[in-house]
């Protein structure tokens, strides 16, 4: 062949690469509100940046008429690219060829991308739409999905990576978002089981529809495996950008600090009065932290789960930081299973990754009763426990009410080596509410009395004076300064730049045994 036939003939290859399935499964696609794989690279990346790799891949099974079914790129489009100037690397699951489905040869494109970020240290972003394994490939095709589980692992805690769920994410195949940090999901057109529909009905007798057993719904509501719920591919996309501007790029550098209008010393007023007179009324936790933090920085993860209490991301003068707040406006912010669940994992993220903590504190205790005890609050409330302890990035506390019991030592308290730990002169800091306490300590003189309710209440002033306040803590260094909330924001913001330079280590050891 000539040059320029070679040459013609790479061009036509090339074009080849970009037909996937082909028109008419793509507008198929297009048809169920889903963009095609490329759609979505294009979209997730800065426009031009995008370096595909091994466009010309092709599966290699044989079995069932698949000799002559070969498709360049074999259904997943991978490579590397930026969002917004910061280096990523991603792989696009495309549902037009063979159902996104998944091949020996596919698994190592997913595979070569792996383990080329984590050489240079750069985020993974992984698109999924497959309908799991390729089915004429059999073991081939497990033995792909079990390298790529395996680079999951090892990648985390070394670079982000995130899961974006854009269709179908079945079987087996839901354990590498499962062992991501993120996983975002498109209201209506994905889901994610371990078992579909049929399979269900076959060994339960049970119908189910998709969505039911595993639309975005389910999964960042109940099951809390999904931490966002966007209403289109577009939508979701742009949220993963927006995810990745609060991260490093891997676990030896500091999130990326972007510059900040909002004044580090803005005193908000409202803040003075956003709590109610009454102690056992609720507010919004959120309201609090949106006035403290840089104004519209903050980014709320898992926003449908355990509302009991609040994480997310946000800035302070420019820099990210991880919020973990208790919220009094659901279950009077008590911690329960799901929170605590909710919350290690975020703080154990945040700690991999140099994310300072801010913690915001009103705090009921740990739920009480059969339900809780049965499923093991024990152990899930360690894992927050644990989570707070083992972290080592700078940790700010704000009490700003009830820090009660267990869930005070829980909630980055001073003990657990919290670095600033303040409190607002409403804080709360003792074992429990005044008027359990009395009822505990003071049963026998309340019974004894002559007006049993006169003196249950005198006790319960008498005990709220003395501990249900923040100077108690105060004396002991427990907080190291109670501040007027509207103070608040500056405070902290002269912390973490004190914090810049913290220094902190755990003992070596292989890795620690958390209460799973
Ligand atoms: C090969 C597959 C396939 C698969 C779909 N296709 N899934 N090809 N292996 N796993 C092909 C179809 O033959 C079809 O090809 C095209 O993809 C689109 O599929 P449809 O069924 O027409 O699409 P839709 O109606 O949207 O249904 C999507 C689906 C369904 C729900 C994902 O295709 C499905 O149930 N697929 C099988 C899912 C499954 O059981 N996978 C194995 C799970 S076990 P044509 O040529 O007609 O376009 C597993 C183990 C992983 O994944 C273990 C890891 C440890």
């Amino acid at each position: 062949m000539a040059h320029d036939a070679r040459q013609a003939h790479l061009l036509e290859l090339r074009q080849q690469a970009q037909l996937g399935g082909g028109k008419a499964r793509q507008d198929a696609q297009h048809k169920r509100g889903k963009l095609t794989a490329r759609e979505r690279v294009d979209l997730l990346l800065d426009p031009g940046s995008f370096q595909e790799l091994d466009a010309f891949v092709e599966h290699r099974c044989a079995d069932f008429g698949m000799k002559d079914k070969a498709v360049l790129g074999d259904g997943v489009i991978t490579g590397h690219g930026t969002v917004e100037g910061r280096r990523v690397f991603v792989f696009s699951q495309d549902f037009t060829v063979f159902g996104g489905s998944l091949s020996g040869a596919y698994a190592a494109k997913i595979c070569k991308i792996m383990d080329m970020a984590l050489k240079v240290g750069a985020p993974v972003i992984g698109l999924n739409d497959s309908g799991g394994a390729r089915i004429q490939e059999g073991v081939e095709s497990l033995g792909g999905y079990a390298d790529i589980f395996l680079r999951n692992t090892l990648a985390s805690g070394v670079v982000p990576q995130i899961s974006a769920i854009l269709g179908p994410c079945a079987g087996g195949a839901v354990y590498s978002p499962a062992i991501t940090d993120f996983t975002a999901m498109v209201d209506e057109t994905s889901y994610l089981y371990v078992t579909g529909p049929n399979v269900v009905k076959t060994v339960t007798n049970e119908e189910v529809t998709h969505t039911e057993l595993g639309g975005a719904e389910v999964h960042t509501e109940v099951s809390g495996v999904a931490h966002f719920v966007r209403p289109d591919d577009a939508a979701c996309l742009e949220l993963v950008r927006q995810l990745l501007g609060y991260l490093p790029s891997n676990n030896q550098e500091d999130p990326p600090r972007r510059p900040c209008d909002d004044p580090v010393d803005r005193a908000d007023p409202e803040l003075d009065s956003l709590l109610p007179d009454s102690n056992d009324k609720p507010y919004d936790m959120l309201d609090v932290v949106r006035r403290v933090v840089d104004q519209d920085s903050l980014l709320e993860v898992h926003a449908d789960h355990a509302k009991n209490i609040v994480i997310g991301f946000a800035r302070l003068g420019g820099r990210p930081v991880g919020v973990i707040g208790n919220q009094p406006n659901h279950l009077s912010g008590v911690l329960d299973i799901k929170a605590s669940i909710k919350a290690a994992r975020f703080v154990r993220f945040c700690d991999c990754f140099n994310v300072p903590l801010l913690t915001f504190v009103d705090v009921p205790g740990f739920l009480p009763g059969r339900d809780q005890e049965y499923g093991g609050i024990i152990k899930h409330g360690a894992k927050l426990l644990y989570a707070y302890c083992e972290a080592t990035v700078p940790k700010l506390t704000v009490i700003t009410r009830k820090a009660y019991g267990g869930a005070y030592d829980v909630m980055s308290s001073k003990h657990i080596r919290g670095d600033f730990n303040i409190a607002w002169p409403t804080a709360e800091i003792a074992v429990m509410g005044a008027k359990g306490a009395v009822e505990i300590i003071f049963r026998r003189e309340i019974e004894a009395a002559a007006d049993p309710a006169a003196e249950a209440a005198r006790l319960t002033a008498d005990y709220e004076r003395t501990f249900c306040n923040p100077y108690a803590a105060a004396k002991l260094g427990y907080v190291d300064a109670v501040v007027l909330p509207h103070e608040t924001r500056a405070q902290l913001i002269r912390a973490l730049d004190c914090l810049g330079t913290k220094r902190e280590q755990n003992p070596p050891k292989k890795h620690g045994n958390i209460p799973l």
